[in-house]
């Protein structure tokens, strides 16, 4: 019998590489197709956090990352010693990661949320009386402290493709333009972008907005998020004008270099069996990131 290979991709990858897959999404869909998926080989053009999230979720498949650099820089930023330290300090808090994280960094922690339920997550943690920290993604954690006066201690890594998104860059391009003009943003970008934003989630949750989007028909539209997404959204929308938002000047790349990794000629040499496999955690480890991932799963069925 021939093997069943799944291939999934996120959003952030290039337009042929969606193509090749049989699931395109956000992180929150392709860990639940990863979970549920019958496949003896997934193969996932993503980054590494991502592949390691769907080993954690289907131990019995064989995962392979296309690419041994797709890494991100929540991840690298973020020493687990240290993290296993600040921890320690708030033994009366819940410690909530962001699933752009590595499966240690998750075993350290007591729920995982994604850009989608995060604002859900903490809110039924503060409605239950919890304290709460938040790591890695400061400009989330920032964002969410400013949005629902929240107080958590938040650890301080960023996303470096976000983080480019730049308020005076944007307030410079909005008054270029005499009409209607809208800004929706990732949580990941700075908290002075977000606070401008008409409209901040996850990737899927922009791409929702912009398919049910029906103001003016001749505004522009700045996303404040990785490129790779509005090849979906121009897609959905081709009546639409919307443009990447601005980054600090000199600055022209707003791609993620380790999702552009995933090539044709690596995607296609993994789907035959080739590339990283995820095949390095231990049942403890994995048992133990496992906890927290399938505590937001469960929350978000
Ligand atoms: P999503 O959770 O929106 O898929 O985002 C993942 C990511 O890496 C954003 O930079
Ligand atoms: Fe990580 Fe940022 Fe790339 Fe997402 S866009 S994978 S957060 S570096």
């Amino acid at each position: 019998m021939s093997r069943r290979v799944v291939t999934l991709a996120h959003y952030y990858t290039e337009p042929h590489i969606q193509q090749m897959a049989d699931k395109v999404g956000d992180s929150l869909e392709l860990s639940l197709y990863a979970k549920e998926c019958e496949a003896d080989t997934i193969v996932f053009a993503g980054v590494r956090f991502m592949a390691e999230t769907a080993k954690i979720l289907n131990p019995q498949a064989e995962v392979i990352l296309p690419d041994r650099g797709s890494t991100c820089s929540l991840v690298t930023q973020t020493d687990v010693t240290a993290l296993k330290a600040w921890r320690e300090s708030y033994p009366d808090h819940v410690h909530v990661s962001y699933i752009n994280s590595s499966a240690e960094h998750k075993a350290l922690s007591d729920w995982i949320v994604t850009s989608r339920n995060v604002d859900d997550i903490i809110a039924h943690l503060y409605a239950e009386g919890k304290k709460v920290i938040f790591s890695p993604d400061r400009n989330m954690g920032a964002y969410l402290n400013f949005q629902y006066d929240y107080d958590m201690p938040l650890w301080s890594a960023v996303c470096e493709v976000h983080d480019k998104f730049n308020q005076a860059a944007l307030d410079e391009a909005f008054a270029a333009i005499a009409g209607d003009k809208y800004l929706i943003a990732h949580p990941e970008s700075p908290l002075p972008v977000l606070q401008k934003a008409d409209y901040v989630g996850s990737t899927s949750g922009m791409l929702n907005w912009i398919k049910a989007y029906n103001q003016a028909p001749d505004a522009v539209i700045f996303v404040a998020t990785e490129d790779g997404i509005l090849y979906n959204m121009r897609k959905a929308r081709p009546d639409l004008k919307i443009e990447q938002a601005p980054i600090y000047s000199g600055c022209q790349c707003n791609q993620c270099p380790y999702m552009k990794l995933n090539t044709q000629q690596a995607v296609e040499r993994a789907q035959a069996g080739e590339g990283i496999r995820i095949d390095y955690l231990s049942d403890a480890q994995m048992d133990a990131a496992r906890l927290p991932i399938e505590r937001m799963l469960e929350f978000s069925r």
